[in-house]
C-alpha cells in the first residue's frame, strides 16, 4: 500500500496532471458590481479565469482561446448593455464547442426568469451550461439626480439596496471545473 502511494507520487508528472478549462469571463458593468464579482470569481479560480470588457478589441478571437466562456452583465430598465446583446447574438459561432454560462446582475430577482429570456437568445440560454442570477447592488450616492428619483419610486427607498450573492462566485467555479 505504503509502496504504491510512494510510487504513484514520485511518477507523477505536470504532463499527466489534468489540464486546466480556460475561461473567459466577458463583462459588462455600470457602477462596478458586475466587475467586482468577475474579479472575486478570477481571484479564487486560481489563474484559469481572464476578464474581459464586452467592447474589448478582438473578443471573438480572445472567445476562441478559450474552452468557456462566463457572459456576465447587469440590467438597467429591464435591459443589458446593447454590447452584450451584440455578442450573444452575433458570436454564437465562437461559441460552438464552449462551455457557457450566463451571469446576470440586478436587484429583481422575482422577474430573474423574464429578465434571462428577453436578454439573451433562446439558441445561447439552451446551449448555456447554466443560467446564473448573481444578485446586484443600488448605491444612490453613485447615480444622479433623475435615477436616484426614479429608483426611490421603484425600490419605495431612499437608501443603498443590497442584494449581493456572492455565493454565486463558488457556484461558477464549480460549474466551470465540472465534467464537459
Ligand atoms: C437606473 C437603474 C435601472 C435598473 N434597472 C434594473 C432592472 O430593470 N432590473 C433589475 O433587476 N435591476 C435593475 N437595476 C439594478 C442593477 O442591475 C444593479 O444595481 C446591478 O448591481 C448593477 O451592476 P453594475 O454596477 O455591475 O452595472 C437598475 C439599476 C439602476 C441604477
Amino acid at each position: 500500500m505504503l509502496l504504491s502511494i510512494f510510487l504513484s507520487g514520485f511518477f507523477s508528472s505536470p504532463d499527466v496532471e489534468e489540464k486546466k478549462m480556460k475561461t473567459l469571463l466577458v463583462y459588462c458593468s455600470r457602477k462596478g458590481y458586475v466587475k467586482e464579482w468577475g474579479e472575486r470569481l478570477a481571484s479564487k479560480a486560481g489563474g484559469s479565469v481572464t476578464m474581459a470588457e464586452a467592447g474589448d478589441k478582438d473578443l471573438t478571437g480572445k472567445i476562441r482561446e478559450h474552452d468557456a466562456v462566463v457572459i456576465a452583465a447587469s440590467l438597467k430598465a429591464g435591459s443589458v448593455d446593447s454590447r452584450i446583446k451584440k455578442l450573444c447574438t452575433s458570436g454564437q459561432k465562437e461559441f460552438s464547442g464552449k462551455k457557457i454560462v450566463i451571469a446576470l446582475a440586478g436587484i429583481g430577482e422575482s422577474d430573474s426568469g423574464k429578465f434571462m429570456t428577453q436578454n439573451f437568445p433562446a439558441e445561447l440560454l439552451e446551449k448555456a451550461e447554466a443560467k446564473i442570477w448573481i444578485g446586484g447592488r443600488y448605491i444612490p450616492e453613485q447615480n444622479n439626480f433623475l435615477v436616484r428619483f426614479i429608483m426611490k419610486k421603484i425600490t419605495g427607498s431612499s437608501g443603498n439596496v443590497n442584494c449581493e450573492k456572492w455565493e454565486t462566485v463558488d457556484e461558477v467555479i464549480k460549474i466551470l471545473e465540472g465534467s464537459r
